[in-house]
């Protein structure tokens, strides 16, 4: 029976269990992975292409057979990780295979087969959607970001050298029916303690929304009952029917990707100074940038790290943001319900409601210098990548609605210091917990080295191409 409505509005009670999918088998089978759940390999490779336009049948010809033999369902995903944490088994290869609109163009398909979303359609080097997100002209650029692309290709593995063995062979077999616009490696960066971080030394990927079982019963038992924050999220958020898709539950979702270079040692200087202006220590300098400290503790919570990983948490008894600025990024970039408490909003449940639906999966890897003691100030940083079912909602307004303004829940509050280039200064608590503030004009650390919109289809479309 086809999911409904309904299934896809609301969230089932303990989230989809892969292991007793019910009705949600055949859109398990159907959907790629990496979009429900990280696919969790440490190191990735993106290959961005473009099809060659006397050869669009055997292009054709070869996405089926790549998706027969490499991409992999949601379902196979959690199969494979269930038979890690059983066996000890490692999974397979993982691949993904998204294409942009242009790519959909170049393999013939009608403007009615092409999915609909605007801003996928219009592509993110549209004049339009870049003076929205607040990008550099295209010229400024990394070279093959320039170029038309059509697909993005994804695979990943534990085994850096598994992972270059099959680069190679799919590399080998493309090169009849695409040009390789472009190799990223891309991988996961660990802190001493073998915790997931980005180049400026933060723990990243702890706040993300949950829609499987096993992700929300852990974080239930580690997060309280989700007294404070609750992550659950529903289906349509993050999928929308897939117009070409072949099953009666073909779904598929939306990728932003985007090169995010990170000056580290630029942003270690900045931070210091910062901690001199206000006479605080560095770690507590770079958790009012960041609204957590490296650790991963939020400092809304504590004025010290406690290395407490928690997502339980908002900002009711900080409502002042005397521990935690409006302008965090965390804060940012998921107000938790701030944006209930301002007079014009529908009041705080209407609100944080609506805030939810901007909500994002994030799905990035490092790139560049892989030794987090090193302080790059160019070549290193962060692939974000994110699904969602609207661009415009989702990664489009937190970029352009909440980081990118200097008004956000009142006036004056300033861009979010860590993706938003600064107009005025912000305000900064002098002291954790007491409301006199200091202004200083945090810059920006981070460059906009190019990026696409995409779509990640259904496997019955990739398979019967
Ligand atoms: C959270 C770093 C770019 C959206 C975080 C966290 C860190 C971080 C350290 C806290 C850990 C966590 O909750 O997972 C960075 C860096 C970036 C970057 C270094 C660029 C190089 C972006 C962009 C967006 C974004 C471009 C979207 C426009 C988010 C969201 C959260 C987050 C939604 C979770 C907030 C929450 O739920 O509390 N980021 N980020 N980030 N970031 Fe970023």
């Amino acid at each position: 029976m086809a999911l409904t409505e309904k299934d896809l509005q609301e969230i089932p009670e303990t989230g989809i269990d892969p292991e007793n999918p019910g009705k949600y088998q055949e859109f398990l089978e159907d959907l790629q992975g990496n979009i429900l759940k990280g696919h969790g390999r440490d190191y990735s490779v993106h290959l961005f292409l473009k099809w060659i336009p006397e050869q669009v049948e055997p292009a054709k010809q070869w996405i089926k057979s790549f998706a027969q033999t490499y991409v992999t369902s949601a379902r196979q995903q959690a199969d494979e990780a269930l038979k890690y944490r059983e066996q000890n088994i490692c999974g397979s290869v993982f691949a993904n295979c998204l294409f942009t609109r242009k790519g959909y163009q170049a393999l013939g398909f009608e403007p009615f087969q092409i999915p609909k979303d605007q801003p996928f359609r219009m592509g993110m080097k549209n004049a339009q959607i870049r003076e929205s997100l607040g990008d550099p002209e295209v010229t400024e650029w990394e070279q093959y970001f320039r170029e038309e692309i059509h697909a993005l290709i994804l695979i990943a593995d534990d085994n850096p050298d598994t992972l270059s063995k099959t680069v190679e062979e799919i590399k080998a077999q493309l090169c009849e029916v695409a040009v390789i616009i472009h190799q990223q490696d891309g991988f996961i960066l660990r802190n001493n303690k073998r915790q997931v971080i980005e180049h400026f030394g933060f723990v990243d990927g702890v706040s993300q929304p949950l829609f499987l079982k096993r992700d929300i019963v852990n974080a239930q038992t580690k997060d309280c009952n989700f007294s404070l924050w609750d992550p659950r999220a529903p289906l349509d958020i993050i999928v929308v029917k897939d117009p070409n898709g072949k099953k009666t539950d073909s779904y598929g979702s939306y990728l932003v990707y985007r090169k995010l270079e990170q000056n580290v040692k630029g942003f270690r200087e900045d931070k210091k100074q910062l901690a001199n202006t206000l006479g605080i220590n560095n770690d507590l300098a770079g958790a009012l940038v960041v609204g957590r400290f490296p650790d991963g503790t939020p400092v809304t919570k504590s004025k010290v790290p406690t290395s407490t990983l928690t997502n339980n948490f908002n900002y009711q008894d900080d409502f002042p943001a005397t521990k935690c600025p409006f302008h965090a990024h965390i804060r940012k970039t998921n107000p938790r319900g701030d944006t209930g408490r301002v007079e014009s909003s529908p009041g705080f449940d209407e609100a944080l409601a609506m805030e939810k639906n901007h909500r994002i999966a994030r799905r990035a890897m490092s790139y560049g210098e892989n030794d987090p003691n090193q302080t790059p100030e160019t070549g290193s940083g962060l692939l974000f990548l994110c699904f969602q079912a609207n661009i415009e909602n989702q990664f489009n307004f937190i970029q352009a609605r909440w980081s990118n303004p200097d008004r956000f829940v009142q006036v004056g509050v300033g861009s979010d210091p860590l993706i938003s280039k600064p107009k005025i200064n912000q305000k900064w608590p002098k002291q954790w917990g007491e409301a006199e503030t200091e202004d200083y004009g945090f810059k920006l650390w981070v460059s906009m080295k190019g990026g696409e919109y995409f779509f990640a289809p259904s496997l019955s479309f990739l398979t019967c191409l």
